[in-house]
C-alpha cells in the first residue's frame, strides 16, 4: 500500500538517521558525520557511517536509508519501518483511504487461503496419497529437515481436492480464484478446479516470509515441470526470489548472498550449510529482484548452470545490472566447475563441499565476466580484432549511468585491452602454466592451476564459459590423474582412453604422459612404485601437487580406499569434461599459448612478464 510521499517526507525531517541507529548501536561522531561498529557483520574496528541522509559500511556494503536500516535491522518490510519510525515521532500514518482499505482486507483473506492452501500441501505430504511425493522426495535426497524448513507439500491429483478441503474452512471460491489456487475456466458455466494436480509443492513466501504462492513440480517428466501460481495481487513473480525471507538474515551475516537459477538448487545448497542462497522463479532477474538483492549484501553471487542456458542467463543478469550500478556494489559471477549441466543442486551432492565454496569464495566480478563473454570464442590475432574487442567493450561501459563506475570499467578495459594487444596473440586465454609456475613458486601444497587468477590470462571463467577455454578441464584433468595415482590397479581398464586424450594444461598433460609410460610397462604397479617411478622421471613435484590439493585429499570417490565402482562412475564423469573441452574451438588457442609458455620455459625465462 503506497504512503503519500509528504508524509514520508515529514518523517524523515523529523527524525535523524543518526538518533535512530544511535539507539542500537554505539555512535563516535566524526566531523559531519558518525561512526560505529557495523550491526549487520561482525567487526572489532568501526566501519559503520552514517551520514546525514544514509548509511554506509565499508566492510560488509551495508548501505541504506533510515527506512532501509528498520528494515535491515529489525527485518521488517517498508510499511512496518514507517510505522515504527512515526512511532518514535510521535506520529500517526494517515489513515488509508476506503478503497485502499478495501484493498487491504482483500489482500488479507489472500493471505489466508494461500497459508491455507500451504498447510494443506504440506499435511498431504504425509498422507497414503502423498506417499509417491513422499518417496520422490527421498530419492532426490531431500531431508526431513528441509521439508520442514521449506514446507513442501503436495498437491494430490483431481480437480478439487484443495478446492474443497478450503472451502470447508469457509474460503470462497472467488478468492481462492484471486489468490491463484482455482483456474476459471473461460465458459462461465463450467465450475472452477484446482490449479496444482499431483505436483510437489514449494511453496513461495515473501521477505517478511508469508507464503503467496507456489510452484509446484511434476513427480515424473513431463511439461511443464514447473507450474508457478499466476501473478495475483500478492504474487509478482519479477519481484519474488524463493527463499528470501530464510536468506535474509544468513546473507546479512554472511555479508553475501548466493543466486541460483531453480527451486531445488536452494534446497540442496541449504541442505549442504548454505543458507544465503536464493532464486528467482524461473525468468531473468529483474531490476526489483537486483535491488532487493544488493540490500542484502554488496555484490551477490550467481551461481547459475554450467550449461548454455546458465551462461546466457547469466550474461542477461551482467547487463541488467550495468545501469544499476554503482560504486561498491556489484555482482559475481561464480563458475560452478561440474560437469557440463550440472546445477548447484547436483554438484552440492555430488562433489566435496570444498568445490562449491571455491566457486564462490573466487567468483568473477562483473567487469571480469565482461571481459570473459567479449573475449571469448574469439581470435585476438590483429589490431582489427583488439579494435572490435575494445569497442565491444565500451558497449558494456557505456550502460553504466553511474559516472564513477562508468570511468572505473573503462580504464579497467581499455588498460587489459592494451596490454594483452602489447604481449600478442592468443594470449588472452592463457592462463594455465602461467598459474600453475605461480603455484609452483609457492611452493608445495599451494592452490591448484585453476584457483589461481592471473592477469587478462586467466580471469576465473564462468558458468558455461570453462568449456570454450578448458579452464573446466583443469579441475576434471586433475581428478584423472589422482585417481591415477591413488588407483593404478584400473589403468588396465582406461589404457586406451587415457592414452589417447591431450590435456589442455602442459603439466598435468606431462604427468599424464609419465603415467602412462609407468603403468604400461609389463609390470603392475602399487599406489607406492607408481610415484616411486613417477619420481624417477621428474614428475615428483607435480604428483605432489596432484595428492596435496585440498579438494582431492577429501574426494572420497576416489581415495584410495575407495571402491571401484565408485572410482570407476568419477573416472567416467570427469573423461566426459576433458573430452568436451577438448572439442571446443578454443582449446586450440589455449594449446597455442601453452606451446609458446614451454618454448620459453625451455629457453629458461623465467616469470611472467605482465
Ligand atoms: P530447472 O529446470 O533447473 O529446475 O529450472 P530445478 O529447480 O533445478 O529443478 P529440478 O532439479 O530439475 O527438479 C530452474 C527454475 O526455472 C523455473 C523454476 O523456478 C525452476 O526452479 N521453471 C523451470 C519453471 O518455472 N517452469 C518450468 O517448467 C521449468
Ligand atoms: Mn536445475
Amino acid at each position: 500500500m503506497s504512503l503519500p510521499t509528504e508524509f514520508l517526507d515529514q518523517l524523515r525531517a523529523r527524525v535523524g538517521l543518526a538518533e535512530v541507529i544511535g539507539a542500537r548501536v554505539r555512535l563516535v561522531r566524526r566531523g559531519r558525520q558518525f561512526l560505529g561498529l557495523c550491526p549487520f557483520h561482525g567487526e572489532k574496528t568501526p566501519s559503520f557511517h552514517v551520514y546525514e541522509d544514509h548509511f554506509h559500511c565499508f566492510g560488509c556494503g551495508a548501505h541504506g536509508s533510515l527506512f532501509d536500516f528498520v528494515m535491515l535491522s529489525e527485518s521488517v518490510g517498508f510499511r512496518d519501518a514507517v510505522e515504527r519510525i512515526a512511532a518514535l515521532a510521535g506520529m500517526t500514518v494517515p489513515e488509508a483511504s476506503p478503497e485502499a482499505r478495501e484493498r487491504e482486507r482483500r489482500r488479507g483473506s489472500l493471505f489466508d487461503a494461500i497459508e491455507a492452501a500451504s498447510a494443506y500441501f504440506h499435511k498431504m505430504l504425509r498422507m497414503p496419497e502423498g506417499r509417491p511425493a513422499a518417496e520422490y522426495l527421498r530419492r532426490r535426497a531431500v531431508s526431513e529437515a528441509a521439508i520442514e524448513r521449506f514446507r513442501l507439500g503436495f498437491a494430490p491429483d483431481g480437480r478439487s481436492a484443495l478446492k474443497s478441503a478450503l472451502a470447508r474452512d469457509g474460503f470462497t471460491d472467488e478468492a481462492m480464484i484471486e489468490a491463484g489456487l482455482l483456474v476459471a475456466p473461460e465458459d462461465a458455466g463450467r465450475s472452477s478446479y484446482d490449479r496444482f494436480r499431483a505436483r510437489v509443492m514449494f511453496p513461495i513466501a515473501d521477505s517478511r516470509g508469508r507464503v503467496v504462492g507456489f510452484g509446484g513440480r511434476l513427480l515424473e517428466s513431463g511439461e511443464p515441470k514447473y507450474l508457478n501460481s499466476p501473478e495475483t495481487p500478492l504474487f509478482h513473480k519479477g519481484r519474488m526470489l524463493y527463499g528470501l525471507a530464510h536468506a535474509a538474515p544468513a546473507a546479512a551475516a554472511a555479508g553475501t548472498i548466493i543466486v541460483v537459477e531453480g527451486y531445488m538448487d536452494v534446497i540442496g545448497l541449504a541442505e549442504a550449510g548454505w543458507n544465503n542462497v536464493v532464486a528467482p522463479l524461473g525468468t531473468a532477474l529483474t531490476d526489483e529482484q537486483l535491488q532487493t538483492l544488493w540490500r542484502l549484501a554488496p555484490e551477490p553471487v550467481l551461481l547459475f548452470d554450467a550449461d548454455a542456458a546458465g551462461e546466457r542467463a547469466a550474461l542477461r543478469a551482467a547487463e541488467r545490472a550495468l545501469p544499476l550500478l554503482h560504486p561498491g556494489f556489484g555482482l559475481r559471477f561464480a563458475n560452478l566447475m561440474a560437469a557440463p549441466g550440472d546445477d548447484p543442486d547436483a554438484a552440492a551432492r555430488r562433489y566435496p563441499k570444498q568445490l562449491l565454496h571455491r566457486a564462490i569464495v573466487e567468483a568473477a566480478p562483473l567487469s571480469e565476466f565482461l571481459l570473459m563473454t567479449a573475449t571469448r570464442q574469439r581470435r585476438l590475432n590483429n589490431a582489427e580484432d583488439f579494435a572490435a574487442l575494445e569497442q565491444r567493450l565500451n558497449q558494456y561501459a557505456l550502460e553504466i549511468s553511474d559516472a564513477d563506475a562508468r570511468r572505473q570499467f573503462q580504464q579497467t578495459f581499455r588498460s587489459r585491452v592494451r596490454r594483452a594487444a602489447f604481449r600478442g596473440t592468443g594470449n588472452i586465454h592463457a592462463g594455465a602454466g602461467t598459474a600453475m609456475r605461480a603455484a609452483r613458486r609457492k611452493g608445495r601444497g599451494a592452490e591448484p592451476p585453476w584457483a589461481a587468477r592471473a592477469s587478462i590470462g586467466a580471469p576465473p571463467a564462468v558458468a558455461g564459459a570453462n568449456h570454450a577455454d578448458g579452464a573446466a578441464a583443469r579441475p576434471a584433468e586433475w581428478t584423472l590423474l589422482a585417481i591415477m595415482l591413488n588407483h593404478p590397479e584400473f589403468f588396465h581398464e582406461v589404457e586406451d582412453s587415457f592414452g589417447a586424450i591431450a590435456f589442455t594444461d602442459f603439466n598435468l598433460d606431462q604427468l599424464r604422459q609419465a603415467i602412462v609410460q609407468a603403468l604400461s610397462g609389463g609390470e603392475t604397479l602399487d599406489a607406492t612404485r607408481l610415484a616411486d617411478a613417477l619420481a624417477a622421471a621428474g614428475q615428483e613435484e607435480c604428483v605432489a601437487d596432484v595428492l596435496a590439493d585440498p579438494l582431492i585429499r577429501t574426494h572420497r570417490q576416489i581415495a584410495p580406499s575407495a571402491p571401484l565402482e565408485q572410482v570407476r562412475a568419477t573416472w567416467e564423469e570427469n573423461l566426459a569434461v576433458v573430452r568436451n573441452a577438448a572439442l571446443s574451438p578454443l582449446s586450440t588457442a589455449t594449446a597455442g599459448g601453452l606451446a609458446r609458455l614451454t618454448r620459453q620455459r625451455a629457453a629458461g625465462s623465467g616469470g611472467d612478464d605482465d
